[in-house]
C-alpha cells in the first residue's frame, strides 16, 4: 500500500532529519560487517559537505513545483518527482495509478508503427484550454502503452558500467544458438554512439540525462542545456527559461548518482541458496546477469542492460529507432520485491506472474521454470525476494 501524497511529505521530512542522525549510527550498527545501508542512504560514506549536497539534491527530488516555477509546458504528468517515485521511500517505484502512457499508430496491429505528430508521451495533466494532441481519437492514435515507474536506487553504479562491458554480452545473431539475442540500445549523442542504460527501452544513457528528460516530460520544467540533447531548453509558459537552476540540477544529479542500490537480504535459508542456483541453471541469468563490472567496483544489478523481446506474439506497443515493438531493456532485479507490479506496463502483479509473462526470447527459460518441481519454483521466488 502506498501512503498518500500529503502523508509522504511528512515522512520524507522526518527521514531527512533521520538520514543525518542515521549516518553516524549505522556506521557502527553492524557487528563484524560493513555499515548497514538503508534504502535511500548514500552508497559510500560522504564528507559533511557532500552529505549536505546529497540532502539538498534529495529535497529537489521531493520538491513540489508550482506554476511560478514553470510547472507544465502547459502539459505535465505531476508536480514533483516524488509524486511517482515514492514507494516504499522517496526514490522508489510507483503503483499502476501513476503509470505514464504513450501512444502512437500501428494501423490496428497490422503495422508499421508510426509516431503521431508531437511524439509519444501522453500527459495526464493539462489545462483544458490547451490546444493539444487528440490521443484518444482512434483515427489519430490506435495503440497505447503504459509505463510503470521504476525505482532510482543505485543508478550511479549503473552509470559507471563502461560501454565495452555492456556490448560484450550482445548476441544479435544468436551465435550461441540459445534463442536469446540481446542488443544494446545505441543512441547518437553529440555524434557519438553510446549505449542506453536507463528507461524501459534503454532510451537514456546516463542518470543525469534522465533528470533533464524527466524534468521536461514529467513536470514540464526547462533545464540548462549541456549539449547532449536531453530535456527542454525553452517551453511555452510565461516563466523565464531555464526554470531549474544549475545548482538544483547539480544537487539532484549528485543525490541520484550517490544513492545506494537496494541491499541483499543475505538470508542463509537453504531454499534461497537453491533458488539462486535454479536462477542460473534454467537460464534467468542469461539476461539478468548477476554482476557487471563498474568503473571501480562490481555491480550486482541482475541485468545485461540489453534489449530483448520477451513479449507474447501479436504484442502491440511503442517502437523507437533502435528499439522495435516488444523490445525492452532487461530490468535490474536488485530490490525487486519492493517494486510490484512488474513488467513495463505493470501487467504482472507478483514475481511469479512476472516469470509467467516471459515469452519469445525467454519462452524456453519460462518452460524450464514450468517444468521445475514446486519446491524449486518456491525457492526461486524466495531468492528473488532476497535480492
Ligand atoms: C508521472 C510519474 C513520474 C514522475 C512525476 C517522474 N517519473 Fe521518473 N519515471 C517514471 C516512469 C514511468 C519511468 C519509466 C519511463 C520509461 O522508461 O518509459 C521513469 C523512469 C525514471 C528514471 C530511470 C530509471 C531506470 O532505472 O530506468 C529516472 C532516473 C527517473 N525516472 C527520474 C525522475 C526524476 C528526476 C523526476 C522528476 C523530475 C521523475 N523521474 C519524475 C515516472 C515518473
Ligand atoms: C531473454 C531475456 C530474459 C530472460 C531469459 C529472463 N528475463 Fe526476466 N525480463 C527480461 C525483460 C526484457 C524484462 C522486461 C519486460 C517488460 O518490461 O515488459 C524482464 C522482466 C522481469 C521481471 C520484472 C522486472 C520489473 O522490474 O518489472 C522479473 C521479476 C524477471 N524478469 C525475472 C526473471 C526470471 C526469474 C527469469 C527466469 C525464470 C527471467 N526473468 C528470465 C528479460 C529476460
Amino acid at each position: 500500500m502506498r501512503t498518500t501524497h500529503m502523508k509522504l511529505k511528512h515522512v520524507s521530512i522526518g527521514a531527512l532529519a533521520l538520514a543525518l542522525i542515521g549516518l553516524t549510527i549505522s556506521a557502527s550498527a553492524r557487528i563484524g560487517g560493513g555499515p548497514v545501508i538503508e534504502l535511500g542512504d548514500p552508497h559510500r560514506s560522504l564528507s559533511a559537505e557532500e552529505m549536505e549536497q546529497f540532502l539538498r539534491g534529495r529535497k529537489v527530488f521531493d520538491r513540489d513545483f508550482h506554476r511560478k516555477d514553470g510547472l507544465g509546458t502547459p502539459d505535465m504528468n505531476a508536480d514533483s518527482c516524488r509524486a511517482c517515485h515514492q514507494d516504499p521511500v522517496l526514490g522508489g517505484s510507483g503503483g499502476l495509478d501513476l503509470n505514464v502512457s504513450r501512444f502512437g499508430r500501428d494501423h490496428f496491429g497490422s503495422g508499421p508503427f508510426e509516431d503521431v505528430a508531437g511524439g509519444q508521451m501522453a500527459s495526464k495533466l493539462r489545462s483544458p484550454w490547451a490546444a493539444g494532441r487528440e490521443e484518444h481519437d482512434p483515427t489519430i492514435a490506435d495503440v497505447y502503452e503504459q509505463r510503470q515507474t521504476p525505482p532510482v536506487f543505485g543508478l550511479g553504479l549503473i552509470d559507471s558500467i563502461p560501454a565495452s562491458e555492456i556490448l560484450a554480452n550482445e548476441d544479435p545473431l544468436d551465435l550461441d544458438g540459445d534463442g536469446i539475442l540481446g542488443v544494446a540500445r545505441m543512441l547518437s549523442v553529440q555524434g557519438v554512439l553510446e549505449p542506453g542504460r536507463f528507461g524501459w527501452k534503454g532510451q537514456i544513457p546516463f542518470s543525469f540525462d534522465f533528470i533533464r528528460d524527466a524534468m521536461a516530460g514529467e513536470c514540464g520544467i526547462t533545464t540548462i542545456p549541456d549539449g547532449r540533447g536531453f530535456g527542454l531548453v525553452v517551453d511555452q509558459d510565461a516563466v523565464l527559461d531555464p526554470e531549474l537552476s544549475q545548482q538544483d540540477f547539480d544537487d539532484m544529479a549528485f543525490w541520484l548518482a550517490e544513492l545506494a542500490p537496494p541491499q541483499r537480504g543475505g538470508s542463509s535459508d537453504p531454499d534461497v541458496v537453491t533458488g539462486e542456483s535454479v536462477f542460473g541453471t534454467i537460464g534467468c541469468a542469461k539476461c539478468h546477469i548477476p554482476t557487471l563490472q563498474g568503473a571501480s567496483e562490481a555491480v550486482h544489478l541482475y541485468s545485461d542492460l540489453l534489449l530483448h523481446d520477451v513479449m507474447p506474439p501479436f504484442f502491440r506497443g511503442m517502437a523507437e529507432p533502435g528499439a522495435g515493438v516488444g523490445m525492452y531493456r532487461t530490468p535490474p532485479l536488485w530490490g525487486i520485491s519492493l517494486s510490484a507490479p512488474y513488467m513495463h506496463d505493470g501487467r504482472a502483479e507478483t514475481l511469479l506472474d512476472a516469470i509467467q509473462h516471459h515469452d519469445s526470447e525467454a519462452a524456453g527459460v519460462r518452460q524450464a521454470f514450468e517444468a521445475l518441481a514446486q519446491a524449486e519454483k518456491d525457492a526461486l521466488i524466495l531468492f528473488l525476494e532476497d535480492l
